[in-house]
């Protein structure tokens, strides 16, 4: 039995990025065979094991074949006489389908280590279409490479159009395409992601709503992303220009969690309020109401935030200083004494009332900026 290391691990190894899991392939062993070295078995749909102390996965080189439709439906071979360059022919990129030997050899019988120095992108084989969830993995390397210089090789993206005229993108399940989304959304050029997408044809599937490629949204995306912004943040940004019910719409199909739905569906219905409506103290004080500002600051500075990326992108001038007035007005609202104001005497509904013009009246000084 041979094992060899393979996929991201020596792909990343390459790029002189730093290699933060392990996957190995053994090739000429058997289950039972495993079992006996003391590995334990994890793979449900084919057998991958566990090393007894370093936790890597190793899988039994096997090949695949599609038999139906959607991600399901595959019939494996892992059988000991498979060989490694079946295994590696089944992988979908060829800068993935690198293997490692004990000495440190590369085995590259599909020229993954020439598209690494070319900076291509590009699929193995046919086979490639037979999992529609490579578009949007095809996506995610190309951003999170971009800085290297990668692309797409044209045979893989004409495939991927292929594959997304055909409907098979729209049969994977969320979860799936979250994890996608989610990753390239935290990677360095997230708006590559789209680009990508866009170009192969398959924004549509899962993305429908957002606007065509290019917009404002995505070079406010690229912003977020350079400054390091959280998740929920680039997600808001990007669904700045949409209605509230089109984010509602995008953000359920995609089973986004909840705090990066929250934050985007209020970031689509206010956006354009925080960056140019004229605010009054009343409307200033509506608009803490309705985001809660009060108990969750830190989702309002993130709203601040968002339109932020989307006022440098868009040229509204004086943004910044918009920002800091209702940064200002918030600290002078929360100041409002609304213990006193109950111990006054005001009862019911009119204690909502008077820690409303109470608050108003905290903020007025504010509203000058916000003209
Ligand atoms: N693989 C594939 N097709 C998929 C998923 C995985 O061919 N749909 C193969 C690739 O050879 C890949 C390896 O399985 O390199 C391991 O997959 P995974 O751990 O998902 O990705 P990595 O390539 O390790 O990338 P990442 O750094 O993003 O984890």
């Amino acid at each position: 039995m041979q094992t060899y290391l393979v996929g991201g691990a020596v792909r990343d190894e390459l790029l002189g990025r730093p290699v933060t899991e392990k996957d190995w392939v053994v090739v000429g062993a058997t289950p039972q065979i495993m079992l006996e070295k003391g590995y334990t078995q994890v793979g449900k749909d084919f057998p991958v094991f566990l090393h007894p102390r370093t936790k890597d996965e190793y899988a039994l080189a096997r090949t695949e074949r599609k038999a139906g439709t959607g991600y399901t439906g595959f019939v494996c071979d892992a059988s000991a006489s498979v060989t490694l360059e079946q295994d590696l022919q089944r992988r979908d990129l060829t800068v993935n389908a690198i293997a490692k030997d004990a000495n440190g050899e590369l085995i590259d019988p599909y020229h993954g280590v020439e598209d690494i120095a070319q900076r291509v992108l590009r699929h193995v084989s046919d086979a490639f279409s037979e999992d529609p969830l490579r578009v949007f993995r095809v996506a995610r390397f190309a951003c999170r490479y971009h800085y290297l210089g990668f692309s797409v090789a044209p045979a893989t993206m004409a495939l991927m159009r292929t594959m997304a005229a055909s409907g098979e993108l729209e049969q994977l399940t969320a979860e799936r395409v979250w994890q996608e989304t989610s990753r390239s959304l935290m990677e360095q050029s997230p708006q590559v992601f789209f680009e990508v997408l866009s170009e192969s044809n398959a924004l549509a599937s899962w993305f429908a709503e957002l606007p065509p490629v290019p917009n404002p949204e995505y070079e406010a995306l690229a912003k977020a992303a350079n400054d390091n912004a959280p998740l929920e943040t680039r997600m808001a940004v990007l669904c700045s220009g949409l209605t509230p019910e089109q984010t509602d719409t995008l953000l359920t199909r995609l089973k986004a969690p909840n705090v990066v739905a929250d934050l985007a569906k209020m970031s689509a219905r206010c956006s354009h309020t925080l960056m140019n409506s004229a605010l009054q103290a009343t409307d200033i004080v509506e608009l803490f109401n309705n985001h809660d500002a009060w108990r969750k600051p830190a989702r309002f500075a993130a709203l601040l935030d968002t339109a932020g990326y989307l006022a440098s992108v868009t040229r509204v001038n004086g943004y910044s200083s918009r920002r800091h007035a209702l940064e200002q007005a918030l600290q002078a609202a929360n100041e409002v004494d609304v213990k006193a104001i109950v111990a006054s005497g005001v009862k019911g509904p009119d204690i909502k009332k008077a820690v409303f013009a109470a608050r108003c009246e905290a903020v007025a000084e504010f509203t000058v900026s916000l003209q």
